[in-house]
């Protein structure tokens, strides 16, 4: 299902709950205090559980109710949250099985949230009985605008059910002991199993390092979540079948498989906390926030997503806690706008009196009033997500994708080898990234179950695992014309994470045209270095030796023992061609690497030579097109336009260039 609402919406997690004595003093001034911020959503129920449900089967939407109503009466949707995130006391007391067991077999005490068994049939009895509750009760509310199903779920029990359901998801997968041996290469160490009964979940008190189970356990995790998620959604669905479904997802979390995740629900959303700093590093912050709102527009199909948290000001649970200096709340904000969000949404509404986030960042802080330059930024963002509102529901229309695949993180994370530890997988994607962001292009991020005949290029940095069916995705998407730049550390094994063999190659040999002999880890003081285009470049940590076969080299090593070895190369495949790079380097040779292939490729960016510290975006409205031009440095830049543009926020008309100044973004549409 996909999510529209007319306007972009505004605001954030509201717990009236907290203030249940205050009902005629504080939820009205809330209410009004929203409408002056232009605030048109809340989230509400997230942590709700203890006072809808304060004893096992008795229930009390009365206050709920209310909530509902004022919402209602004040023009403002409610994002309504199933409570599963955190348990009242008793319901754990009562259940114990709803506590999780560590990785040591030791049962957790209650207390904390997101930290339920998603075994537990208790729980899920629980969890679907109140989720029937709030659904019957308000499927006909005129403030009910979607689910919000938990928060940040998160995963990973011990307890014996998920042992159990472990087995059983194993016994689905590799059918005999026989296979999942074979599959897992168990002759090693002698650790062949005689029944799936001897399998237990990864343990420093037991088996901690074999990568096969490592890896199983985070698949089997994954889909214990997604079947708890179906579990939960159930009668939500079954209810409120034309109410969309959401969940807060946490960017990069390792623990799960984010794009199986995206599968379970309508719309993603996440939540966002940069480490602003108020000064020119501020500029990378931007680039690694908007390569994780590109991962989190992907996991959901590349629809419109919603940010759904974020700081109206400083957190508190960073090492250290910088107020955000004037205009970053703004610039955040459209950030998100531009990356395909149709919201901004803020960690939280009013700030509690205690608790251990009464000093995290609110729309109305510890004071308790709106006369603070928080306040007045929100409502800054209010009216200019009025103005933008043409561009809800807009969809990014990008020719270029670049993989990140959770099943290859994981499977480097544990991969014995390299840089033990250390394989920085997230790290060379986000570098990928930003030089394409740099270069200005948008970009989609995929993994490797997801389709890619809409893309012109394929950027797969060390696409280490090539899973089921994804050798043939690529070679049908090369075959067919496109362009897939892939690295070293790509390729190396199947699913199940054997090694390609020479008399099994791995697909991605037929791809790229080379063979790879060898791959050097260097250290931290080591360096190579390679030439291109009369310009020389730095090799670092990472060098494959490699011998092509059908490729024609491009850049050779200059340094070290494999000095005139290839490293950069280009190989023709059907209407396509393979890009092969066999070094991990720096930023200069990722920009004029990929400037170089996409000119070969006649793939142009959304502006030509943006100034330093400028990316820029485009979202659709039918034929309308939203440019946003981003400037997160601390000096004002000029970008050329092509043709005359309109600036949104002013309706001014911009010829030829338009300035951007310092942590601010310029929304642009073409003219009509
Ligand atoms: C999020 C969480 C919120 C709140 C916030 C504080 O991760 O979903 O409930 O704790 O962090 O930044």
């Amino acid at each position: 299902m996909r999510f529209h609402y007319p306007e972009l919406l505004h605001g954030g997690d509201y717990n009236p709950e907290q203030w249940m004595e205050q009902k005629d003093t504080i939820w009205k001034e809330d209410m009004r205090y929203a409408r002056e911020a232009g605030i048109n959503t809340l989230s509400v129920g997230i942590f709700s559980w203890s006072y809808l449900e304060p004893e096992d089967g008795v229930y009390d939407f009365s206050w709920m109710d209310e909530v509902m109503d004022n919402l209602a009466a004040n023009g403002i949707k409610a994002v309504l949250a199933t409570p599963s995130g955190a348990r009242p006391p008793w319901l754990a007391k009562k259940y114990p099985s709803v506590l999780r067991m560590t990785e040591n077999r030791l049962p957790n005490l209650y207390g904390g949230r997101h930290n339920a068994c998603y075994s537990s049939p208790d729980y899920e009895r629980k969890v679907q009985e109140i989720n029937t509750r709030l659904a019957e009760r308000y499927k006909d509310h005129p403030a009910l605008l979607m689910w919000h199903v938990s928060n940040e779920y998160n995963n990973d029990c011990h307890c014996p059910r998920c042992q159990e359901r472990f087995r059983e998801w194993l016994k689905a997968r590799y059918g005999t002991i026989e296979n999942l041996n074979r599959c897992w290469w168990n002759g090693f160490w002698s650790h062949r199993f005689t029944c799936f009964e001897e399998i237990e979940s990864p343990s420093s008190i037991g088996e901690s390092v074999n990568p096969a189970l490592l890896l199983s356990w985070r698949r089997f995790s994954t889909d214990n979540l997604v079947r708890f998620i179906h579990t939960e959604t159930e009668p939500l669905r079954r209810i409120t079948p034309d109410v969309p479904v959401t969940a807060n997802l946490m960017h990069t979390f390792p623990g799960l498989d984010y794009f199986k995740v995206g599968q379970a629900i309508d719309v993603s959303s996440w939540d966002n906390y940069p480490a602003w700093t108020g000064d020119a590093r501020d500029l990378a912050v931007s680039l690694e926030t908007a390569f994780k709102h590109d991962l989190m527009r992907g996991v959901c199909d590349q629809k419109p997503f919603l940010m759904m948290e974020s700081s109206p000001s400083a957190v508190n649970w960073h090492t250290i806690n910088p107020l955000r200096k004037p205009g970053t709340i703004l610039y955040q904000g459209l950030q998100a706008i531009a990356h395909g969000s149709d919201s901004v949404q803020y960690f939280q509404f009013r700030a509690g009196r205690g608790g251990s986030e009464q000093y995290h960042g609110a729309v109305i802080d510890r004071t308790g009033t709106a006369n603070t330059r928080t306040f007045r930024e929100v409502a800054e963002v209010g009216s200019a997500l009025k103005k933008l509102r043409a561009i809800s529901g807009s969809e990014t229309r990008n020719e270029v994708a670049l993989l990140y695949d959770w099943n290859v993180r994981w499977a480097l994370d544990d991969a014995w080898m390299l840089h033990r530890g250390n394989q920085k997988y997230e790290e060379t994607v986000l570098s990928f990234h930003t030089a394409l962001s740099k270069l200005g292009y948008g970009v989609d991020i995929v993994d490797e179950t997801c389709d890619l005949s809409r893309y012109r290029v394929l950027v797969a940095p060390m696409a280490y695992m090539m899973r089921e069916g994804f050798g043939e995705k690529l070679k049908a998407f090369v075959s067919g014309g496109g362009t897939l730049v892939t690295t070293y550390v790509s390729g190396w094994v199947n699913e199940e994470l054997l090694t390609y063999m020479d008399a099994d190659p791995s697909p991605l040999q037929e791809l790229t045209g080379v063979h790879v002999d060898e791959c050097d880890a260097l250290d931290d003081v080591t360096f190579g270095h390679f030439s291109w285009k009369g310009h020389r470049y730095r090799v670092k940590e990472v060098a494959e030796l490699v011998t092509p076969l059908t490729a024609t080299p491009l850049a050779s090593y200059t340094d070290r023992f494999y000095a005139c070895k290839p490293c950069f190369t280009v190989n023709d495949f059907g209407e396509g061609s393979c890009y092969y790079l066999g070094a991990r380097t720096d930023a200069d040779f990722l920009h004029d690497m990929l400037k170089y292939v996409m000119n070969e490729e006649g793939v142009w960016p959304l502006l030509d030579d943006l100034p330093d510290g400028v990316t820029v975006t485009a979202r659709y409205q039918g034929e309308k097109r939203f440019l946003f031009a981003m400037n997160a440095a601390m000096d004002e830049k000029t970008i050329e336009l092509p043709d005359a543009m309109h600036e949104v926020m002013t309706d001014k008309l911009c010829y030829e260039h338009c300035a951007v100044p310092p942590l601010s973004i310029r929304v642009l549409r073409d003219e009509e």
